[in-house]
């Protein structure tokens, strides 16, 4: 047994143990060809072998999709699990001790092990209950009413949880003990001393984690009157509420093959919505949607295509408003998403900086259940087509206040909640096409809307730190990400590593200009000092973005394309260098100047691909409000 001191060591020793090519030959048939061996990507639909392996830089990639990383990455992402988990499972298997507060105790694990059994027999006697008990006649009917056939009741485990206070503990009691049955939620203290079940007279929905296993319950409530709708499992060893998502063991491939996911508000929406053809629904249990959730989702869909189907309500529109939110600011913070409101435009580009947010709203129906219902999955589909961006939809929801406006302060309120959401939009060509729009609709002179946006604008950007500030619009082309790119490859050949600190005395202020590359070296600039060679370092810099796939794939480019560096002295280094940094400058200068060109179509209405989309949009928006 080997002993680490922090969880850090731990990940450094597992790295040290796990060898690339044995690790990736576990779920891909490799075949050696030179120094490389190749294999057919798991990661995308790919026919020919374009992934590479290298046992000597310790990376895979693929050059169709990208994807790309260390031995460690390969894993977490193969199995589609938290690193963490992996961890912990691999410290195991290498016998490597960790720090107590990371190892869970051996009896810690027992119990759990035990608990997921009790969920798992206590789902299995909940749908027992409802096919023979002598009550269970209401429950039955009451699903018959929602169109829930006998199919979908055993594809979800639906149960029924008699009105009883002991038939699950009773069942139970003989192959597990009371301590298990309680912390798994199942049972609870009487008054009297006893035990009893906690779920009764309930329709019972079993939650299920990414894997299957049955981690808890909710139940909802028959009779009229019966208090509350829904009573849920409380979190325990084996459910973290605000980390699970109803149904994503049933729709997890679904949205990988569609590269989207629909979230919705209740159980009943999603097991309809799944019932029905509409596959990639999933519903947080009872809880608003956090982050968790979100990190979760974007590991199953690349593109991070999320449509928000929540009720149709009031409170429907809040939860809209708040989930997008915790999408966007939890994209954000793992630094690949840029503009959410273009991703219509980023995907012309081909830009894979792109988070896409649409909401489905259908007219009739109080929620997606209801809908699917009575108008069926097919035109839920249609719905899903045509969903509005998330702007249009906000947008759309203030317009349509407009009836209600009698004087000019209203009306200036009216725009200044216009304004909190043009504000984000990042390309000016669009943003300049919504002012248009709501100046139109609204009929709001142009001009006043303009600078009312940009006085906004100004008091926001004094808030952010001038570095964000200056890059945050940096859209770099493909070739001088590139560059930027081979420039740092530079630092993590051998040699570049073993003079970096005269290398990068040599590097101008802001030659590095795209944000995701400026972390990648400032992280260099970090770990440098630490580390005794350049294996180390790319070692401890996989270690650093263990959990953002984006950066993982940046830096195996950079890791991949620094071999052709190895062996130069320093003299020839420098050289190098400064051949980048020429390149850029001359790089930066252009583009420069192709701004102010683009700028002058723009003036001359020049009809740009971009802007003619910016019309098509313009008139989807102009008809959702026209028809209010
Ligand atoms: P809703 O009240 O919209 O329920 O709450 P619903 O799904 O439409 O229920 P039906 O169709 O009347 O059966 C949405 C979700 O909020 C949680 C549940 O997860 C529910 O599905 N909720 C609601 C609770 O956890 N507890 C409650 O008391 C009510
Ligand atoms: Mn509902």
């Amino acid at each position: 047994m080997v002993v680490a001191s922090s969880f850090e060591e731990a990940v450094s020793l597992i790295k040290d143990r796990l060898d690339i090519v044995d690790t990736i030959s576990q779920y891909v048939v490799l075949k050696k060809s030179g120094a490389n061996y190749w294999g057919i990507c798991p990661f995308h639909d790919d026919k020919h072998p374009s992934m590479s392996v290298s046992p000597s830089k310790g990376i895979y990639k693929c050059f169709s999709c990208g994807a790309g990383g260390d031995a460690l990455n390969f894993l977490v992402r193969i199995q589609n699990r938290e690193y963490k988990e992996v961890i912990l499972e691999l410290a195991e298997k290498f016998g490597i001790e960790l720090p107590k507060k990371f190892a869970p105790s051996s009896e810690t694990k027992t119990q759990r092990e035990a608990m997921l059994k009790a969920c798992k027999k206590a789902a299995q006697f909940y749908n027992f209950q409802l096919k023979t008990a002598n009550d269970s006649n209401k429950a039955m009917t009451y699903l018959k009413g929602r169109n829930i056939t006998d199919e979908i009741i055993d594809t979800y485990t639906l149960g029924w949880a008699p009105n009883k206070h002991d038939s699950l503990y009773n069942e139970l009691k003989k192959d597990f003990k009371d301590e298990i049955l309680e912390k798994a939620g199942l049972i609870l203290k009487s008054n009297q001393g006893g035990w009893i079940d906690r779920f009764r007279n309930r329709i019972i929905i079993p939650i299920q984690n990414e894997n299957g296993d049955y981690i808890a319950f909710g139940a909802r409530a028959v009779d009229e009157g019966q208090n509350p709708k829904y009573l849920n499992s409380s979190d325990s060893l084996i459910y973290n509420k605000s980390k699970t998502l109803f149904g994503l063991y049933t729709a997890k491939e679904s949205i990988k093959d569609d590269d989207s996911v629909i979230i919705m508000e209740g159980y009943f929406d999603v097991i309809t919505a799944q019932s029905n053809g509409v596959k990639n629904a999933v519903a947080s249990c009872g809880t608003a949607l956090t982050a968790e959730h979100v990190k979760l989702l974007s590991r199953y869909t690349k593109s991070r295509r999320v449509y928000l189907s929540f009720d149709t309500d009031s409170a429907g529109i809040n939860a809209t408003k708040r989930g997008s939110q915790v999408i966007k600011d939890t994209l954000a913070t793992l630094g690949d998403i840029k503009q959410f409101d273009e991703s219509h435009i980023s995907t012309a580009l081909d830009n894979k900086y792109a988070c896409e947010i649409r909401v489905i709203s259908p007219p009739q129906g109080k929620d997606p259940d209801e809908f699917i219902r009575t108008m069926g999955g097919e035109a839920f589909n249609e719905f899903v087509k045509e969903a509005p961006l998330l702007i249009d939809f906000l947008l759309n929801n203030i317009l349509s206040e407009r009836h209600d406006i009698k004087t000019p302060q209203e009306k200036s309120e009216l725009v200044s909640k216009v304004i909190e959401i043009l504000k984000d939009v990042n390309n000016k060509i669009i943003q300049t096409e919504y002012v248009k729009m709501v100046s139109s609709v609204l009929d709001v002179n142009e001009n006043a809307i303009l600078k009312e946006l940009k006085r906004t604008e100004n008091a926001y950007d004094n808030h952010i730190s001038p570095k964000v500030q200056k890059f945050s619009v940096t859209n770099s082309s493909q070739f001088e990400i590139k560059a930027q790119k081979n420039l740092l490859s530079v630092f993590l050949s051998v040699g570049g590593s073993q003079n970096y600190q005269k290398l990068n005395e040599l590097l101008p202020e802001n030659i590095i200009r795209d944000e995701t590359l400026i972390i990648v070296k400032n992280t260099i600039d970090k770990l440098i000092d630490t580390v005794n060679n350049v294996r180390e370092l790319t070692k401890n810099l996989y270690t650093e973005f263990i959990e953002d796939d984006n950066i993982t794939q940046i830096l195996t480019d950079i890791v991949d394309m620094s071999e052709a560096f190895n062996g130069l002295d320093a003299e020839e280094l420098e050289q190098t260098v400064r051949e980048n940094i020429f390149r850029l400058d001359r790089c930066y200068s252009e583009q420069d100047t192709e701004k102010l060109r683009k700028h002058y179509r723009e003036v001359n209405n020049d009809d740009t691909e971009a802007l003619k989309l910016q019309m098509q949009l313009r008139d989807k928006i102009k008809l959702n409000t026209g028809d209010k």
